[in-house]
């Protein structure tokens, strides 16, 4: 496995394989590395010659310091994972390697994707997102770039950008890995408690009772429902509950025929913040 911590060896390194032979697959993530990440490896190594990971956590799309102080960064760990994965090419970059000496985000106009859910919560998270996802496609150019479910809206904005910009790689998405009890994994969960990543289930299991209510209850009577739900559980303070329309991001209060719809929760245990969604 290789591992280049800057842009010179990495694109050196680029222009010895041969573009027609080589189909590449880059897994963009911020690290501290589970199963929901390795999920999206095996399905790049399914389907490239090689597979390229990229671990940074990106300064600029976070809202609030402090998250980014507390963020995870587990590199020897990671990069041991990768090894027994057979990983064929890490990019680990220093914040000036990515952004020189101006760490900032260009700023994207996402046809309002970004203002719904996590845009309103977290401000300048999307402009930081495409940030980073431009430059990482920029610098790699993989044929496939994977995706995870988990960030539903990131996904959308990526995929948005990759349209808007004509960047010439095709956009996968890969389904949401949950622990037993439903929870979806995220590198978070490391901050919850035992007892905290027990009861985190809740939120799955409140989406999948939405699931089965959908067809009987409006939206409408669905958010009170779930509301109802979070007023009633002591250790979860529910910031958002929304059914959208998949492709705009916009909450419904009507289900047609022939759309396709999400439901979306993002909640906080203490000070952890967990985000979660399923398909209606
Ligand atoms: P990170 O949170 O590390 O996630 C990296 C990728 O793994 C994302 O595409 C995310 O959706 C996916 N992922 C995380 N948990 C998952 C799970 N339980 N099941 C399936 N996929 C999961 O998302 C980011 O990093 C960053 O915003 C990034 C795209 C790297 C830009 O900085």
């Amino acid at each position: 496995m290789k591992v280049f911590t800057a842009q010179e060896g990495l694109k050196r390194y680029l222009n010895t394989l041969s573009p027609s032979a080589n189909e590449i697959g880059l897994v963009p993530t911020m690290g501290s590395l589970h199963s929901g990440h390795l999920s999206l490896i095996e399905q790049s190594k399914k389907q490239n010659d090689c597979t390229f990971v990229s671990i940074f956590v990106n300064p600029t799309q976070f809202d609030k310091k402090e998250d980014l102080e507390k963020y995870p960064r587990t590199l020897e760990k990671d990069l041991n994972l990768l090894r027994e994965k057979t990983c064929d090419v890490v990019y680990a970059p220093s914040i000036q390697d990515i952004y020189q000496q101006n760490v900032s985000s260009q700023k994207f106009d996402f046809d309002g994707l970004e203002t719904e859910m996590e845009g309103k919560y977290r401000i300048g998270h999307f402009d930081g997102v495409g940030t980073i996802v431009k430059a990482l496609l920029e610098i790699v150019n993989p044929t496939n770039a994977y995706f995870g479910e988990k960030d539903f809206q990131q996904l959308q904005v990526i995929r948005k950008m990759v349209k808007k910009y004509h960047l010439p790689v095709n956009v996968v998405s890969c389904p949401i890995f949950r622990e037993a009890n439903g929870l979806a994994m995220s590198s978070r969960n490391e901050r919850l408690s035992t007892q905290q990543r027990k009861e985190a289930a809740f939120i799955f299991k409140t989406l999948s009772a939405v699931k089965e209510k959908i067809n009987s209850l409006s939206p409408k009577e669905i958010e009170s429902w779930v509301n109802l739900q979070f007023k009633n559980h002591p250790n979860f303070e529910l910031e958002y509950f929304s059914i959208a329309d998949e492709n705009t991001l916009q909450r419904v209060s009507q289900i047609e025929p022939k759309k396709s719809y999400r439901a979306f929760i993002a909640a906080y245990a203490d000070s952890i913040r967990l985000i979660d969604n399923l398909s209606l």
